[in-house]
């Protein structure tokens, strides 16, 4: 099957899909990007996604490339053409092309490219096995509220993780609290069932899924706290789990070695990630009309 990009207004074959060598995202990382599921041809969040995406161009003085309906359509249109029931939406909208120069350029117009890429519905062995989390320090800058496409230091992470054979690393700050994964919100569960996830601010994204489970929790009659909490704190937890848009919530086993619980995917953390799914199921299909 043909796999489509979308580039500037058309619809290309993935592979042929390319941007100008003096894009700004690609010289100075100068652009934004959303991820969105799309499960079983729903769009999963999609307009606290496209909220946030206003968030992150009007942060850094970025006009939508076109406008938000127009986005919305060209998203669909790009789901249709690529015909996955399940995937991942990559939005990406950096300031364009322009001559090399730090500054602004005064008559640019914003670019937009677009990606779908298939993947498998729930992960089953991440969700029943749990995943490994490394602790490492937070080496960003002071706006990782912005979803900026500048990701050295999460690539890094990551890649930290990956050769300690886990899947995710937790940034800690000079205080030793944990920020946030380098893909992922960082949750632990205390002794007394009380889910704690790091408060919003510069420091950390505001992730759409970590906004999600904070409501679904709270309907569910779970407590929970809005704190930051230490990797100390984290190692004595009952549970811990991360979330992100392309795996909802998911189990940490151990940290740094360290077995968390009776290390197995937790039951909070399983009632979550079920609760979500239901959520999920719930939205509205993509290509149905009105
Ligand atoms: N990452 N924190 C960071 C640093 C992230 O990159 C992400 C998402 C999250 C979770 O946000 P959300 O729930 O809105 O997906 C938190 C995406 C999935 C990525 O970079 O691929």
């Amino acid at each position: 099957m043909l796999r489509i990009a979308y580039v500037n207004g058309r619809y290309i074959e993935h592979r042929r899909a390319a941007v100008h060598v003096e894009d700004r995202g690609y010289q100075f990382a100068d652009g934004v990007y959303e991820v969105i599921h799309l499960f079983r041809g729903r769009l999963i969040d999609e307009a606290a996604h496209l909220d946030r995406l206003d968030r992150s161009l009007g942060e850094l003085d970025i006009a939508w490339p076109v406008s938000r309906p127009v986005l919305a359509l060209a998203i669909r249109e790009l789901v249709r053409r690529n015909r996955y029931a399940t995937g991942l939406v990559y939005i990406q909208v950096t300031r364009g092309v322009a001559p090399r120069d730090h500054k602004f350029p005064g008559d640019t117009r914003a670019a937009l490219v677009m990606t779908v890429r298939p993947i498998p519905e729930f992960p089953t062995e991440m969700r029943e096995e749990g995943v490994k989390v490394i602790t490492i320090d937070d080496l960003r800058w002071a706006r990782c509220d912005i979803k900026s496409v500048a990701l050295l230091p999460n690539v890094l992470g990551k890649q930290a993780a990956a050769a300690a054979e886990a899947y995710e690393a937790w940034m800690c700050d000079a205080d030793g609290f944990v920020t946030e994964g380098t893909s992922s919100n960082a949750w632990i569960v205390t002794l007394y069932g009380t889910l704690v996830t790091r408060p919003t601010g510069p420091d950390i994204l505001r992730g759409i899924t970590r906004q999600a489970i904070i409501r679904i929790a709270g309907d569910m009659g779970l407590a929970v706290e809005e704190r930051k909490f230490s990797r100390e704190e984290a190692l004595e937890a009952r549970e811990a789990f991360l979330s992100n848009s392309s795996h909802f919530v998911t189990p940490v086993t151990s940290i740094d070695d360290t077995v968390i619980g009776n290390g197995k995917p937790g039951s909070l953390s399983a009632a979550l990630h079920d609760r979500y799914a239901e959520f999920m199921e719930s939205a509205p299909h993509a290509l149905s009309r009105g």
